[in-house]
């Protein structure tokens, strides 16, 4: 059931005058893991408030298993959910936060306890049982917060950057985990972060959102190696932008002449006519230094630094025009012992390189 999660047509406004969420549709999957993902104040968390029932929409609809939410009682919406504030029951324990949703939902005590044993030791907390959330860590309220929306086994969990609080170890081994858990389950997943890897790790979908909309929502591949547009080129992962003017076009590809010289085939993602301003993207690990010589459409360039990063290294070039490029590099490879102000040729793939329109 593809609509198994149906916005359509959602706006939100909280003051009256300006939406936050301007025109969302989203269709999600039964057991999908949905990220959204986007700036600071693009409205994934008011996307998801309005998916949990805590706010209402301007207009539009949203449904649930086939119907509105409105119709269905919040106990029977059988979500999870995990907060941006993640705010346990300041008076109850860890295991009686984690327990709670099972105590509303009447189940038997050995069972309850035998689930909040569980549930403690995925998140790693088994020794926190009998404290209370004022006792411990951000971090560590946090992990209470996602074990408290896994322990009934929901259809749907929401959840509002769970890790944010967590370090790098502890926090990519919370993501396999709920990973495997979503797997495992057959959960339905919408997960609100920031943070692209992460993004494109967990998820199945990605949509990308920005200004109150969703730029593109697409698999993390076909987002990564198909933006549909400047924004979402720009906002996943690292990309060049090189300036030009459209010249024509040539056996499918878009001809584009640069501002800093010369002329490069690009694939068209927008409608361009001749003459229309462009700007062409082009990923770094995309970028060729010093290409056989029969290379087309090689690009005049000279060294500015290297910047090694351990696996991969980037090389930082100025074009005859003085726009920078970047182009990754594995590490060991012959190139980077090329000196800054080293003169360089640097080309690209035409499907490598995505000419937008000027927005
Ligand atoms: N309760 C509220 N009352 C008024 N305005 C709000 C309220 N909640 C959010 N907003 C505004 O709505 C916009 C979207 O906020 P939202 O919290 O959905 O963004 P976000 O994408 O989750 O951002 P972040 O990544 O910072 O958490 C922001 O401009 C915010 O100031
Ligand atoms: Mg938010």
């Amino acid at each position: 059931m593809r609509d198994f999660v149906q916005f359509s047509g959602v706006q939100k406004t909280y003051d009256g005058e300006s939406l936050v969420i301007k025109d969302l549709n989203l269709d999600i999957a039964k057991g999908e893991f949905v990220t959204l993902l986007g700036p600071s104040g693009s409205g994934k968390s008011t996307a998801l408030m309005l998916l949990a029932g805590f706010e209402q929409p301007t207009s539009g609809t949203i449904r649930l298993g086939g119907r509105t939410l409105n119709s269905v009682a919040p106990h029977d919406r059988n979500i999870g959910m995990v907060f941006q504030n993640y705010a346990l029951f300041p008076h109850m324990t860890v295991a009686e936060n984690i327990g709670y949703p099972l105590r509303v939902r009447k189940m038997a005590k050995p069972e309850i306890a035998e689930r909040v044993k569980r549930a403690l030791d995925f998140v790693q907390l088994g020794r926190f049982a009998d404290r209370y959330p004022r006792q411990m860590s951000g971090g560590q309220q946090q992990r209470v917060a996602v074990a408290r929306a896994l322990v009934f086994d929901p259809a749907l969990v929401l959840m509002d950057e769970p890790l944010g609080a967590l370090d790098k170890k502890l926090r990519e081994e919370m993501q396999v985990e709920i990973k495997h858990i979503h797997g495992r389950l057959g959960i339905t997943m919408v997960f609100v972060t920031h943070d692209q890897d992460e993004a494109l790790t967990m998820s199945d979908r990605i949509a990308v959102f920005n200004d109150g909309r969703i730029q593109q929502i697409d698999a993390p591949a076909a987002l990564y190696e198909r933006p549909a547009n400047q924004f979402v080129a720009g906002f996943l992962g690292d990309t060049n932008m090189l300036p030009g003017e459209v010249a024509g076009e040539e056996a499918g590809a878009l001809v584009v002449a640069l501002k800093d010289g010369g002329r490069v085939r690009a694939t068209a993602v927008d409608t361009l006519s001749r003459g229309a301003g462009t700007l062409v993207s082009v990923r770094p690990e995309r970028l060729a230094v010093n290409p056989a010589p029969e290379t087309p459409d090689q690009m005049p360039a000279t060294l500015v630094e290297t910047i090694y990063h351990g696996a991969t290294a980037r090389m930082i070039f100025r074009l005859g025009g003085g726009t920078t490029v970047a182009a990754q590099l594995r590490a060991g490879s012959p190139l980077l012992a090329l000196e800054p102000g080293a003169a360089a040729r640097l080309a690209f793939g035409q499907s490598d390189g995505r000419a937008f329109a000027l927005s």
